[in-house]
């Protein structure tokens, strides 16, 4: 009798340093190369380091062109991201080569609308600049007209993106008595909105002349790269705040610091930005905007649970399954 021989273990190449917990599974799933330097991988680096690979593991940091997919192998078919946002990688151009990809949605709503809100009392309430005030040793105590901010209670929020980092972000706004209404290509269910008390406005012009907040989540695409232009921007109230925790490019970051200079907009809180990690010089310069490091998904049961995906995404993968975050399907043949 012949001993059958295991099968090899797919090849898997992961750009950026993931949690320990999840690289160790990684190691004992699959041949894992990982980056233990942690250090940003170019377009030509992931290229050599995919060689002889079956999955790419790459984050929000690397930009899988379509040069780059031309590039890899053709045994390589799994593009698994560590992220939900896929719009780092050319889609097209992995449909075109049989690629599938797969994102990790679901395990960072939470947190991601956590940090929405964090930034939407930080912003109005100007917790930032009060920071900076008493570690500088100027503040001289309390007094009744001292750093007046605006309130968030019995104020409109209008969220563009209803998914469901929109929908948690929503029943937070609910329990600060805020007034939720969205933009959103499709109306949601009519349950939803009953459940979150929200107000469809078709027109997304007609919604930021309108509202007290903004909270920006929908997903970066060739719809919405640049939604919130200056033409847009200029429809706020000038007492109006504008919040982004999905992606810089929606909003065309040098006229939103224009218009936070001019007081045309009360002001802004924001995580992402559009050529991370480059800020837009004039928004360093401005107090009325909070500034965060992309801190989203940022949490330890977060990003540990997006590891989790990417390992069923791959496993499921490799045992011949759909994987189950599938946002393109390769036709491997
Ligand atoms: C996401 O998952 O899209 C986060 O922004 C990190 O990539």
């Amino acid at each position: 009798m012949t001993a059958t021989k295991p099968a090899p273990k797919p090849v898997v190449v992961v750009t950026r340093k993931l949690p320990d917990l999840v690289e160790t599974r990684l190691m004992e799933l699959f041949e894992s190369h990982l980056n233990a330097g942690d250090r940003p991988m170019s377009g030509d680096e992931i290229i050599a380091a995919c060689s002889d690979a079956d999955v790419l593991v790459p984050t929000v940091t690397d930009k899988i062109t379509r040069d780059v997919i031309n590039a890899l192998p053709d045994r390589l078919k799994l593009i698994a991201n560590f992220g939900v946002g896929v719009n780092h990688i050319d889609l097209a151009a992995c449909g075109a080569r049989g690629i599938t990809v797969t994102n990790t949605p679901g395990v960072l709503t939470e947190d991601t609308a956590d940090l929405t809100l964090a930034l939407l009392l930080a912003a109005p309430r100007r917790l930032m600049e009060g920071d900076r005030l008493v570690r500088s040793g100027e503040w001289k105590g309390w007094s009744p007209t001292f750093m007046i901010g605006d309130r968030i209670a019995g104020k409109r929020l209008g969220i563009i993106g209803m998914g469901r980092i929109g929908q948690a972000v929503a029943r937070r706004a609910r329990g600060f008595n805020m007034s939720v209404h969205y933009h959103n290509r499709k109306r949601v269910h009519v349950d939803m909105e009953s459940e979150l008390e929200a107000t469809w406005w078709q027109d997304l012009d007609q919604m930021l002349a309108h509202m007290d907040y903004i909270s920006v989540n929908c997903p970066l695409n060739t719809e919405t790269h640049h939604l919130l232009s200056e033409q847009r921007l200029r429809l706020l109230q000038p007492h109006a705040f504008v919040i982004n925790t999905a992606r810089g490019e929606i909003i065309d970051e040098a006229a939103l610091a224009r218009l936070l200079g001019e007081g045309a907009i009360a002001g802004a809180a924001l995580d992402v930005y559009e050529r991370e990690p480059e800020i837009e010089p004039a928004l360093l310069k401005l107090d009325n905007v909070v500034l965060a490091p992309h801190l989203g998904s940022a949490t330890r049961e977060g990003r540990i649970a997006m590891g989790e995906k990417v390992l069923i995404n791959i496993r499921a993968f490799a045992d011949n399954h759909a994987p189950p975050d599938r946002v393109i399907h390769g036709n491997a043949g």
